[in-house]
């Protein structure tokens, strides 16, 4: 499989398009080299990786079609280097160009052009008869990938029998049937309506897990970049302003406009257990016995605790009239009053699968690791607040919309603080970082 590097790319179009770039390596913007030239992509720097899915974002103009144009060698850059594997499009001559170009890359567009006259399968064949397979293999590898997108019966069809929706999946059928590494997507989903967009979707994911690819998607909108992208690219007026993870650009975005993007966000479908969870205020160790776990209820002024084995493994909670009980009854060991009933969610969980355990559940949700150790726990209010996108102003009219990473996902938060320690457990490292207990504040 292919990775893809762009280092130090350029792209200017315009009657003086090196002049344009001197002047933007020295500082100029956009707007200072207008006269020279319109400088579509500006010092671009990425490295995708082979099978990875990379989202590129921004608004209209941005360059994302002149970025991509460049990755399948359409455009060559004005400056830097685009590299595909180990080929250097810059380099190659025309001939290894076209060859690149038919066998190791394939597009996608938002209003896919089809052969009005040929059959569905016909023209999911069309790259195969550019690369010169032969008609039978190429018939077949056309209806395999016709079969992938859930278009199997309509291959003898013509495309004006096809809804907006199956034409567009052929044309995905098409880049599939290249069988190319590399899948280049513009904006493949934004002309369909938004159910069968998500079909579409669900559908890419779904190919993506058995094919591998490495795959560059170009959208607007950011619920679909982040709900298709292992990682995401923000565009802003031809240069790269961010590059990161959902998790990462939502909890910490780079700068008001890339906040001003995910204001609309559905985050509790991005956001993961692990980025919102806080310390548990109490845990009591199994083996402590009764007084201890109320000592430590009574210290973090909570009514229940959650028990945990010598591996920190979590084992359920305890209460506290069962606790008093059990000391009454001069017991040493919290055997027989640890509720297992409770449903613990997993680092990887998202928020939104945290909402049934959280309404059911007294405490805060239990977060375990993959080998049952609890890390943290979610308190209801977190959930609630992590819902809650950056604060933004509303704006003068003309002014772009300034706004603030909402305080509950701000870095500090996010910074590894001591290790859990619960008493009556000897203090070894605890198995992963827990974000502070903030549980008992209010926030502002
Ligand atoms: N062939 C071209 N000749 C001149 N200017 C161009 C050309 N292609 C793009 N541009 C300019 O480069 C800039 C970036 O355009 P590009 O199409 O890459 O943006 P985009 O992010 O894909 O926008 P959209 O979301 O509208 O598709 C724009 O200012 C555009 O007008
Ligand atoms: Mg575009």
């Amino acid at each position: 499989m292919t990775g893809l590097r762009v280092e130090g790319v350029y792209k200017v179009f315009g009657r003086r398009p090196n002049e344009a770039v001197k002047r933007l390596r020295d500082g100029a913007t956009r707007e200072d080299v207008r006269q020279w030239g319109t400088a579509a992509v500006i010092d671009a720097d990425l490295q995708i990786a082979s099978g990875e899915t990379f989202v590129v974002m921004g608004l209209s103009g941005s360059g994302k079609s002149t970025l991509i144009r460049m990755l399948n060698g359409l455009w060559r850059p004005t400056a830097g280097r685009v590299l595909l594997g180990d080929d250097d499009l810059g380099a190659v001559s025309a001939a290894q160009l076209r060859s690149i170009r038919q066998r190791k890359v394939s597009m996608v567009f938002q209003h896919f052009a089809l052969l009005p006259h040929r059959t569905v399968r016909d023209n999911a064949a069309y790259p195969l008869a550019l690369q010169g397979v032969d008609k039978a293999e190429r018939r077949d590898k056309a209806q395999q990938a016709l079969e992938m997108v859930g278009l199997g019966q309509w291959g003898d069809s013509l495309p004006h029998e096809l809804s907006g929706g199956m034409r567009q999946r052929v044309g995905l059928a098409r880049a599939l049937a290249a069988d190319t590494d590399i899948l280049l997507m513009d904006e493949a989903f934004s002309a369909l309506d938004p159910l069968i967009r998500r079909e579409m979707q669900d559908q890419l994911l779904e190919l993506q897990q058995t094919l591998g690819k490495t795959i560059v998607f170009i959208t607007h909108d950011l619920n679909e970049a982040m709900y298709l992208g292992d990682r995401i690219a923000v565009m802003r007026d031809g240069r790269i302003v961010q590059v990161g993870t959902s998790e990462q650009i939502l909890s910490a975005p780079a700068d008001d406009y890339v906040a001003q993007f995910i204001a609309d966000v559905d985050r509790t479908r991005v956001l993961t257990a692990s980025s919102v969870m806080r310390r548990p205020a109490a845990v009591a160790f199994a083996g402590g016995g009764p007084r201890l776990a109320l000592r430590t209820m009574r210290d973090a002024q909570v009514a229940a605790a959650y028990v945990v084995d010598r591996a920190r493994v979590l084992k359920g909670i305890v209460r506290d009239a069962d606790a008093v009980d059990a000391t009454r009854a001069n017991k040493d060991t919290l055997e027989g009053i640890v509720d297992t009933s409770l449903t613990s969610v997993s680092v990887d969980t998202p928020l939104s699968d945290v909402f049934a355990p959280a309404a059911e559940s007294p405490l805060p949700v239990p977060v375990t690791d993959e080998k049952g150790r609890l890390v943290g726990v979610i308190p209801r209010a977190t959930l609630l607040e992590a819902m809650v996108p950056p604060e933004t102003h509303t704006p003068a009219e003309g002014t772009p919309v300034a706004a603030e990473p909402t305080p509950v996902l701000d870095t500090a938060d996010a910074a590894p603080l001591a290790p859990l320690s619960v008493p009556g457990l000897p203090d070894e490292p605890a198995p992963a970082p827990v974000p502070a207990d903030d549980t008992t504040e209010v926030r502002a």
